[in-house]
């Protein structure tokens, strides 16, 4: 992968507050490979193929409607190396072609190995069994959260996001937020919005970051992949508002969150806040499926 020329803008947010609130357009990095996915990928498959240069292979894992499998698609597709992914739910081996996410993927040349969510629960035996069968690949972890991945993240940061106070993130499997916290400006806060249940994060963050000037805040907002009247709401008025769009599974729920922690002032008079755009924008089509066939409300800019 190469690191692209694309100057990413940051864009202001104005309030009636305050404080200064701009976002950083990483989504706009790739079309298809978006937002913090490109980094997490870079050093992952750039020393793969350093050391694999003949018949590389990936191999990653993820849920049905998971950005990161986009990502690994559309990247294997762009690099002609091909891709296997791992997906949660054996039910959607006869399901599968009503999936965006996946039909995308096929079509970019991603194979997919469907498993049960007891299987898909221990990933470690999972990838040892993938190790045996496939000695060569590249086995990317769920998310792409790995050292590689955190050091990619420096990628985001540069000298015009050290005018800033704080940096936000939604958090996953947390190696975004751990790769600012660990080369955020020591004058800055990271702040990252768990969009999942997960108790460890916060050790895991820490662990890979090494650092501890990071908080983190819950946005679940009914659980991972629960999408939420408000937070339809939030998604349609803030495209409505500012003509940017954001995803119901990560960055509208940071963007709501933030915007909530604004309103009560958490954040002191003057100081300058970052929010990372970290793409995610592929899985409106199959929330806006979704919430059709249960005929509730829908994200205006999907399909
Ligand atoms: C759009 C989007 N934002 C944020 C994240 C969270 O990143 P991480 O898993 O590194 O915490 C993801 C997951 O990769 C994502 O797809």
């Amino acid at each position: 992968m190469k690191i692209p020329e694309i100057e990413i803008p940051i864009i202001p947010i104005p309030l009636e507050k305050k404080v200064t609130l701009f976002i950083k357009r990483e989504d706009l990095i790739h079309p298809e490979i978006s937002g913090n996915k490109f980094w997490k990928l870079f050093y992952n498959i750039n020393h793969y193929l350093e050391k694999n240069p003949e018949n590389p292979f990936i191999i990653t894992f993820g849920g049905a409607f998971s950005n990161h499998i986009a990502a690994v698609a559309a990247l294997g597709k762009e690099s002609g190396i091909p891709t296997l992914a791992i997906i949660r739910g054996q039910e959607l081996h006869t399901r599968w072609k009503e999936n965006p996410t996946l039909i995308t993927a096929a079509d970019n040349g991603m194979r997919f190995r469907f498993v049960t969510r007891e299987e898909y629960g221990d990933k470690i035996q999972l990838t040892e069994n993938l190790k045996i069968e496939f000695p060569n690949a590249l086995i990317i972890p769920e998310g792409g959260t790995n050292e590689n991945a955190v050091k990619g993240i420096q990628h985001l940061l540069n000298p015009e996001t050290k005018s800033f106070d704080y940096l936000c993130t939604a958090v996953g499997t947390g190696g975004t937020v751990a790769g600012l916290s660990r080369f955020a400006a020591q004058h800055q806060k990271v702040l990252g919005f768990k969009v999942v249940i997960d108790h460890s994060l916060e050790t895991t963050v820490a662990e890979l970051s090494g650092k501890n000037n990071f908080d983190l805040f819950d946005a679940q907002d009914g659980g991972y992949g629960k999408i939420t009247d408000e937070n339809i709401r939030f998604i349609n008025d803030f495209y409505h508002d500012f003509g940017i769009k954001t995803d119901p599974i990560y960055t509208g729920k940071m963007m709501r969150k933030l915007f909530e922690l604004i309103e009560k002032d958490y954040f002191p008079e003057q100081c300058r806040i970052l929010a990372f755009h970290t793409g995610g924008l592929q899985g409106i089509e199959g929330a806006n499926d979704m919430l059709r066939k249960k005929n509730r409300g829908w994200i205006q800019f999907g399909k």
